[in-house]
């Protein structure tokens, strides 16, 4: 399964991620593999002095409890960088130093301390005065043909550069970026050059992006250091990809799946620019050569030309247009007034405009990227290199960042389909992202006056990267959870989904999320999946996605009709989803679900330890009648009971099919005698689940996570999902209300404070329903 899954591990639902070797995780209640359990290790960032005793005790407690044998992985390191940690006395500025102390090292989740003394979290990590100096280039009538006259012009002035390292020194987390972005370009460095590999559909976009990953390392470290065993190493890299010993003469960055094109188009005008200095005349001839022959030459074909590969250009929104036009504006921009053909010229003047018509309208009004939680890593790397590149080269963005007025909201999307765990990670995953991350959360932070984006993204792992080094503003103080709702709801038409969760920062907490939402308009990234949900509490994923199917698995992209290929596969179909299914038949296309959902609105205040009220809660409800063929009435709600410590779902389905209520979970399970509770055990926590005012016949029961033998079969077949039982409860034809609480086992938590909530009507749900 190349073409989906492992550079991050949370993409990766095909892989087998965890070493198996882990003793309390080899038992399994479905007797399949069970290749994914945590592994629990902790890789540690940065240590900060002032929280190194409550270090020691959270570390103490999550590895004790959950016996991982792998402690010595959690390695103590400076590279974090903190300035607390790495030796000074703690400056008031710094001696708060990095606010997550580790990384969860299977979804690289950041671990918060747990500590009420919020003076860490809102004194500046650096003196605030010192963020970037102003640029010098300030054209009076920007023009995208008109560049700032020195180099480096992309992502980078060199008035960056000269400031860079007294920044590095000051703000910890970009010395701790710094640290890892040149043992990056280390390891890259004693890398065979990059082995060709078409793969299916997916083409050689894993060959174009791990191109782009070394090459912005390689440059960032030279452009520091200056030393030329950098600039040589990318040559030789550069040559590879443009040679004999890669690919065919033709099309050689594959055009046909113009991403692919695109990626190495970034990556050659991002080598062009930064090594501008270094690089000799005839090499960057040559470079020019290769670009424009492989890389604008095609894609000016999609402007002037109808060739089919340029179907991305026309009236989509999604991933495709930002990375397709970011990649090719980028390297125009990094060869204009070198190139004497005129073809930079010519894209500048289409790609700019042909973004801000698609591009930019793959956020809604919501901020919910159009594809899925995974493309917006695709999507928003594309609109924010071609937006930087744009602002440091002419001075100008010429709107891309502000056509969309909503666009400034897809950042709180980001956040809110985090949870403790991982992502919200519905429909597709996308392939792997190497040069891809969350980082334009720092260029947006920035450019729409929306620090938290900052303040959100500088904790995760993959902020350790080039561009954060500088769209990163160390002037930003505070901590992103401090005033932030624990809830927010989604409501576009499209999208309709909903958060909620009981803290920001404990790896522990509870979180939902829910979706309704179109099953059409995600560019065939979806699934049939309206009433879909993920939960998390104590550390783990109780109920979770199975994530792409293989994205060279025959039709799995060419239709998203009722009747295609796309929907008879298992990962895709409804019955794959945890959600209802009626008469075993998939959801409606064309369902139109409506929502209603009201929150008690708590934040969570500076502190990462966080009391909620007993009256703390949210729910959400959406019918979903539209989704469903044989029923007159679907209605799906969820809320948090109890303080955020449990969770109620409840259908309302009255429907002329047979019934069934599906669950996805890692864990396993032991159903109660009756048939209506069952206990889920996974990494060690427990969760009971009951079937309240338990209907006549309903019973838990499980199944592997497979298609019924009577569906039809996919052109090819499913790919298995090892470890996943499907927690299900079925029920004949008829009208019937299902309540299922979720009791989560809290450490210090007895029966007795559980509460067993009434039985409302759906309609009927408010705040306070439930009290
Ligand atoms: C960046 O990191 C490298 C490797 O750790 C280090 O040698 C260099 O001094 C750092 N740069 C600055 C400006 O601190
Ligand atoms: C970059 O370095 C970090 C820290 O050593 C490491 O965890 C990460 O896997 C590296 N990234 C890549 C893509 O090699
Ligand atoms: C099972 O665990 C894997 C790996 O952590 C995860 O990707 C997947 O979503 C989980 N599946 C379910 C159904 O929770
Ligand atoms: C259930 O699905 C089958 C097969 O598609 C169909 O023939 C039948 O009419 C459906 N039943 C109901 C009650 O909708
Ligand atoms: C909703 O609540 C009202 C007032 O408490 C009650 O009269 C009504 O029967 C309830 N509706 C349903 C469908 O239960």
């Amino acid at each position: 399964m190349a073409s989906n899954g492992g550079n991050y591990p949370y993409h990766g639902s095909d892989h087998d991620l965890a070493p198996k070797e882990s003793p309390s995780y080899a038992q399994g209640g479905t007797g399949a593999a069970r290749p994914r359990r945590r592994i629990n290790k902790l890789i540690m960032i940065g240590v900060p002095v002032l929280l190194v005793v409550i270090l020691a005790a959270v570390l103490g407690g999550v590895l004790g409890s959950r016996a991982a044998k792998k402690n010595s992985d959690a390695s103590s390191s400076s590279s974090g960088g903190a300035s607390g940690g790495s030796g000074s006395n703690g400056g008031s500025a710094g001696a708060a130093g990095r606010f997550a102390v580790a990384t969860d090292s299977e979804f690289m989740v950041p671990v918060y301390p747990s500590t009420t003394n919020t003076a860490l979290f809102t004194t500046p990590t650096v003196v605030a005065a010192n963020s970037w100096p102003t640029d010098s280039f300030k054209p009076a009538t920007p023009d995208v043909l008109t560049t700032r006259p020195d180099r480096p012009r992309l992502f980078a002035p060199q008035y960056k550069w000269d400031s860079l390292p007294a920044m590095i020194q000051k703000d910890p987390y970009m010395k701790g970026w710094n640290d890892t972005i040149f043992g990056n370009a280390t390891a890259y460095y004693s890398l065979p050059p990059i082995v060709y590999f078409m793969d299916g559909d997916s083409g050689i976009l894993d060959n174009a992006r791990e191109f782009k990953q070394r090459i912005k390392a390689w440059a960032y470290v030279y452009r520091l250091t200056k030393d030329t065993r950098w600039s040589e190493r990318a040559w030789v890299e550069i040559q590879h990809v443009a040679g004999d010993s890669f690919g065919p003469t033709a099309d050689k960055w594959n055009a046909a799946h113009f991403l692919d094109a695109a990626e190495f188009s970034a990556a050659y005008g991002i080598a062009y620019d930064w090594f501008y200095d270094v690089f000799t005349d005839d090499q960057k001839t040559q470079m020019r050569a290769t670009l424009i022959l492989y890389g604008l030459q095609p894609g000016l074909s999609v402007f002037t030309g109808t060739p089919t590969f340029g179907w991305w250009a026309t009236d989509v929104n999604g991933n495709w247009n930002c990375v397709c036009n970011g990649g090719l504006t980028v390297a125009s921009l990094a060869i204009l007034g070198d190139d004497t053909t005129g073809t930079a010229t010519s894209l500048l003047g289409r790609t700019v405009d042909n973004a801000k018509a698609n591009c930019a309208i793959s956020v809604s009004d919501d901020g919910t990227w159009s594809e899925t939680a995974n493309y917006w890593y695709f999507g928003t790397t594309g609109h924010a290199e071609m937006s930087s590149a744009l602002l440091t080269a002419t001075g100008s963005h010429y709107g891309l960042l502000d056509v969309n007025p909503n666009f400034q909201l897809t950042g709180l999307f980001h956040m809110y389909a985090y949870g403790p765990t991982s992502l919200f990670n519905y429909g597709d995953h996308g392939p792997n992202k190497f040069s891809t991350t969350a980082n334009c959360m720092f260029l947006y932070a920035d450019q729409y006056n929306r620090p938290n984006y900052a303040l959100f993204q500088r904790e995760q792992f993959d902020a350790a990267e080039p561009w954060s080094m500088f769209w990163y503003n160390p002037g930003t103080s505070g901590a992103f959870w401090d005033g932030a709702d624990l809830d927010f709801f989604f409501d576009n038409v499209n999208d309709q989904w909903a958060s909620m969760r009981s803290s920001w920062t404990d790896g522990n907490a509870l979180y939902v999320a829910i979706k309704a939402g179109q099953n059409r308009n995600h560019q065939t990234h979806n699934d049939l999946d309206a009433g879909d949900f993920v939960l998390d509490a104590l550390g783990t994923r109780w109920a979770g996605e199975l994530g792409s199917g293989d994205y060279r698995s025959t039709n799995y992209f060419s239709s998203g009709d009722q009747d295609a290929d796309r929907w008879k596969y298992y990962r895709k179909m409804t019955e794959g989803q945890n959600t209802i299914l009626i008469n075993q038949t998939n959801q409606n296309i064309l369902a139109a679900p409506t929502v209603r959902h009201d929150s008690s609105g708590t934040k969570q205040g500076s502190s990462t330890v966080l009391e909620v009220a007993k009256d703390s809660t949210a729910f959400w409800v959406s019918d979903m009648t539209s989704a469903y063929f044989s029923a007159t009435s679907v209605k799906r709600g969820i809320r948090l009971l109890n303080g955020r410590k449990q969770v109620l779902l409840q259908d309302e389905i009255d429907a002329t099919g047979a019934i069934q209520w599906r669950m996805h979970t890692n864990a396993t399970v032991t159903i109660g005698e009756g048939g209506t509770t069952a206990s889920l055990a996974l990494d060690g926590q427990t969760m009971q689940v009951s079937i309240l005012n338990a209907p006549t016949g309903a019973q838990f029961s499980t199944s592997e996570a497979k298609r019924f033998d009577t569906d039809p079969a996919p052109p090819v077949a499913d790919q298995e999902n090892p470890g996943v039982t499907v927690l299900i409860i079925s029920l004949p034809a008829g009208t019937v209300t299902l309540q299922v609480l979720f009791n989560p086992q809290w450490s210090g938590m007895s029966g007795g404070d559980f509460v067993t909530p009434p039985s409302v009507t759906l309609d009927n749900w408010s705040l306070r329903s439930h009290d």
